[in-house]
């Protein structure tokens, strides 16, 4: 077992002020080394996941249990630390799959506070790969910063042979520690590689080589843990950002995946649940049935409720429709559709501004 020793210290704020920071509530945990004022400053959120699992054995790589804390993964790779000062917070300790948006919410607020710092360079995530590219998602739409922001998990739990959590968590490291990272938005890296949040998806449910992006493709590799970017710093089109202080949660989008024989009483009960919103993981480019989408129809008629109609192949467009009551999810898979709808209801935008919103990522003449 590696120890388990947490210096906590409390970031006390520089003012005083009414309003309570987040970051007043939970511990800064100070990794156990001497600060060389020379180092970049780079602060890992960990969050939980693969890369902070343990198994029974060195040969098990599924039904593993979460536990590591964000000590004990630097532990792992104390390398780290002869290039950056490290600090962390321990903002979850669960699988992905469990992450929700107190998570999310928390990590935005966090980290917008921590980059607004003079002496921290960049921050790395630690998270499950099952939603990573959710919050990764949602991270690149609400931090508002150019330095790096990258978020990074593991496949293999760190008792695995051949774990790859330390020299993925050695890389992200490097990456949010890297001038050359700066203003590309919150980045992916896994195995070697460096994706954009806004395209970056998980491919495989259970291989190592599982986040890439098919067509809109990579940012950059690591050549001997260095990174290498193809290309200068760009946005995606489409990119809107959303400032969330004051938001304590965010509402509740359902996604309905489209099959045949899709029941089309879904919509109707999706509604009744309370969803303020539905996206469609649609066939082809965001299709249904014309008994479900008689039916979802209806429901729009009834209620007014935003409806997004996305793809459920893992590429690909959907086109917009100007009489469709659906809007068209452009180039969005349904989960990051889901996140931007989640946004800009919250940011208030009626009907019309979330067409124009999505409308965004469409490619004009
Ligand atoms: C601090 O970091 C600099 C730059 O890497 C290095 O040259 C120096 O030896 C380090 N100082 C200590 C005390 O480790
Ligand atoms: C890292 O943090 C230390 C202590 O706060 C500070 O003295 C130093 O200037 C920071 N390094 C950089 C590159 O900002
Ligand atoms: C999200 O998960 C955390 C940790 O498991 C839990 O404390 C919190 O209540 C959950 N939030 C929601 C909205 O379910
Ligand atoms: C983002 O930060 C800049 C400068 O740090 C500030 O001027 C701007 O108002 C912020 N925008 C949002 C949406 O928070
Ligand atoms: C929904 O409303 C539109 C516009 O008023 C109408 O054309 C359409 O037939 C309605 N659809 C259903 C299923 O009620
Ligand atoms: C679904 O909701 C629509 C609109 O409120 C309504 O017209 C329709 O009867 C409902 N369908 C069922 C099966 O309840």
């Amino acid at each position: 077992m590696l120890s388990f020793k947490l210096v906590l210290s409390f970031v006390i704020a520089a003012t005083a002020s009414p309003i309570l920071h987040l970051s007043q509530l939970l511990p800064r945990q100070d990794i156990e080394t001497p600060i060389n004022g020379s180092l970049p400053n780079v602060t890992i959120f960990a969050t939980g996941g693969t890369i902070a699992s343990q198994g029974t054995s060195n040969t098990q790589t599924t039904g593993y249990s979460v536990g590591l804390g964000v000590q004990q993964l630097v532990d792992a790779v104390p390398e780290i630390l002869s290039f950056a000062n490290i600090r962390g917070y321990q903002v979850s300790n669960v699988d992905s799959g469990s992450v929700n948006q107190t998570i999310s919410l928390k990590l935005a607020r966090l980290i917008n506070e921590e980059l607004a710092r003079d002496d921290i360079s960049g921050v790395v995530i630690t998270h499950g790969t099952d939603t990573l590219e959710e919050t990764a998602f949602f991270l690149d739409l609400t931090i508002n910063s150019t330095k790096p922001v990258v978020v990074v998990g593991a496949m293999r739990p760190a008792t695995a042979l051949s774990a790859d959590g330390p020299l993925n968590l050695y890389q992200a490291v490097t990456l949010a520690a890297s001038p050359n990272a700066v203003g590309r938005g919150a980045m992916i890296s896994l195995n070697d590689r460096i994706g954009s949040a806004f395209y970056t998806t998980k491919n495989n449910a259970n291989s190592l080589d599982t986040f890439f992006s098919t067509e809109a493709g990579q940012l950059g590799f690591f050549i001997n843990q260095v990174p290498y970017f193809y290309y200068e710093p760009a946005v995606p089109i489409g990119k809107t950002h959303f400032d969330l202080s004051g938001a304590d949660s965010l509402p509740l989008i359902d996604i309905l995946y489209a099959h045949q024989d899709m029941d089309p009483e879904l919509f109707n009960s999706t509604v009744e649940h309370g969803a303020s919103g539905i996206v469609l993981a649609g066939v082809g480019a965001g299709g249904m049935s014309r008994v479900a989408a008689a039916a979802a129809e209806a429901v729009y008629n009834a209620t007014a409720i935003p409806m997004v109609a996305s793809h459920r192949s893992p590429d690909g467009f959907v086109p917009a429709d100007e009489d469709a009551f659906i809007v068209a999810s452009g180039f969005l898979n349904p989960q990051k559709a889901r996140i931007l709808l989640q946004l800009a209801i919250q940011a208030g935008y009626d009907n019309d501004d979330i067409k124009n919103l999505f409308a965004r990522g469409y490619p004009s003449p």
